[in-house]
């Protein structure tokens, strides 16, 4: 019977220190399915997953899984890879010191009959491998100078030479440009052609559609259903997810926009953007659309001062300001939410509590002191305002699922109070409740008096949560449109414009 199926889990449980991540959960993958994981942010998906590839050990004595009709256990995830089954992780985990050839065969690097690297042949087959994956960069690039789409490709391009018989990737697409995102969905496809399953976990339901053939869907540690893609609707795997429906998806600042908070004059950085001006008033969310690559995150870095500006004046509440460091921004009220949140915004082994107050800490010092009872009550007021799920406040960020780590960051820069707050794709890998609520506190931070800065390359969210909207390409402004003109169509048009067309 459980050889239709290539993984069979029954009644598995992971417990870790203070949370039980999966309770017994059941889980079937059958060969050259495309096999949707969906579930709430830490619901146990990646969990679940690591547990089958070899990351994690089940609790013992506490069901099984079963790999081609035998029982598995893998001690490592490069044994569970060489068997057949291979993890792109939510998390990057590349070396950045390292070559992007040298970190594809990391652990198996090939070697001359001198028994010396085989540099050639090693830069050969990853050429080939990324002109597989279309990838514009090259072997010998370091690693660290890559994009986060580029290092979400070697990822990928790292488990091709296993010929894999189960591939789980977990949020693929959360940092892909719209093409990559296409070149990812046509190598997906060919390996399904190859027989190969395919486990996505993604918070994107219009990936869901588009891709998987199968929704399987997790709910605190347990599966709550299986669903037919083609039967299924947005409704029915909300439901499953979170236990309810969904009323309210967006919701939008509803306040008089008061004075000028922010303003910038012709930003440019040569290369990466170009006179780029707008303002902000207090009570209004401006949102940034624009495709990966549009020069959208650069721009904002640039004003947070962790990027230099080659021209271009910043003006804080009408006076001009100098901004060479992120200290200096954020001394003058800015907070900032980046992109990658791993790399810039999170210290992972500090616990939750520290890595809330961080933001904080320039003026607690100017007090003289650390308050500890603050932050922890700091910490109790933002765990309940964005929904954090974590066991408790000294838990190190690192432990938290993708998307609780991505509340601690906003709630980081939340409870600094900032004037300005800039958030880059502040709801990438999170869930489609949590995303209700982080909108609901954009909107509510906004009518609080902020100006609100949102990068989002997710059309409905831009909508849903901006009181204006800038459109962007190649490094420059295409368009601005007011709240009464903000239509699908219009933006769709304003980041496909040609911006040299446009200023001619
Ligand atoms: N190494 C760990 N140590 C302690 N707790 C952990 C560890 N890994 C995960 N957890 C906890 O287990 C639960 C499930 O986490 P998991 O990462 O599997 O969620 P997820 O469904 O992948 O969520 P997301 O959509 O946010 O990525 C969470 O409560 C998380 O905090
Ligand atoms: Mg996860």
């Amino acid at each position: 019977m459980s050889s239709d199926y290539i993984i069979k889990v029954e009644k598995v449980s992971k417990t870790f220190p203070g949370v039980k991540a999966l309770n017994e959960v059941d889980f079937e993958l059958k060969a050259g399915e495309v096999l949707a994981l969906c579930g709430e942010n830490g619901a146990g998906k990646s969990t679940l997953m690591k547990t089958i590839a070899g990351v994690h050990d089940p609790d013992p004595g506490s069901g099984c899984i079963q790999f081609l009709g035998k029982e598995a256990c893998f001690e490592n995830p490069l044994e569970a890879r060489k068997a057949g089954i291979v993890l792109v992780f939510q998390e990057l985990s590349l070396v950045p010191e390292l070559s992007v050839a040298e970190n594809i065969f990391l652990g198996s690097l090939p070697r001359t009959k001198f028994k010396t690297i085989d540099w050639k042949s090693m830069n050969e087959e990853t050429a080939e491998l990324l002109e597989e994956l279309e990838c514009n960069f090259k072997p010998t690039d370091l690693a660290g100078d890559l994009s986060i789409a580029q290092q979400q490709m070697v990822e990928i391009a790292r488990s091709l030479p296993f010929k894999p018989k189960v591939v789980i990737l977990d949020e693929p697409t959360s940092s892909l440009t719209e093409r990559e995102k296409e070149v990812l969905f046509k190598n997906i496809r060919r390996l399904k052609e190859k027989d190969v399953a395919i486990v996505y976990i993604t918070h994107k339901m219009d990936e869901v559609f588009e891709i998987t053939d199968r929704i399987t869907v997790l709910r605190d540690g347990q599966r709550t259903g299986s669903l037919k893609t083609s039967d299924a609707t947005i409704n029915d795997i909300t439901k499953l997810m979170i236990g309810r429906e969904l009323e309210d998806f967006f919701h939008k600042s509803k306040a008089e926009p008061g004075k000028e908070i922010l303003r910038v004059e012709n930003l440019t950085q040569k290369g990466e953007f170009q006179k780029i001006s707008f303002s902000i008033r207090s009570g209004e969310v401006l949102g940034v659309y624009g495709l990966v690559g549009a020069g959208r995150s650069e721009m904002a870095e640039s004003i947070f001062g962790v990027r230099k500006l080659d021209e271009g004046k910043i003006f804080i509440e009408e006076k001009e300001v100098e901004i060479k460091n992120s200290k200096q921004a954020v001394k003058l009220g800015i907070g900032f939410v980046p992109e990658n949140r791993k790399e810039q915004g999170l210290v992972l082994k500090m616990s939750c509590q520290s890595n809330l107050s961080l933001a904080k800490l320039p003026w607690m010092h100017q007090k003289g002191f650390i308050d500890r009872t603050t932050d922890i009550n700091t910490f109790n007021e933002y765990k309940e305002k964005l929904l954090i799920s974590t066991p408790g406040p000294n838990q190190p960020v690192v432990n938290l699922s993708g998307g609780n780590q991505q509340k601690i960051v906003i709630g980081k820069w939340m409870c600094m109070d900032p004037k300005v707050l800039i958030l880059d794709e502040p709801t990438r890998g999170i869930d489609v409740g949590a995303k209700a609520e982080i909108h609901k506190l954009i909107a509510k931070m906004a009518e609080a008096g902020l100006a609100v800065l949102v990068i989002s390359s997710e059309m409905p969210e831009i909508i849903g949560v901006s009181n204006r909207i800038i459109t962007m390409k190649d490094g420059c402004i295409t368009a601005e449109f007011q709240e009464s003109e903000i239509s699908e169509q219009g933006l769709i048009d304003a980041i496909t414009l040609d911006p040299k067309a446009e200023s001619a």
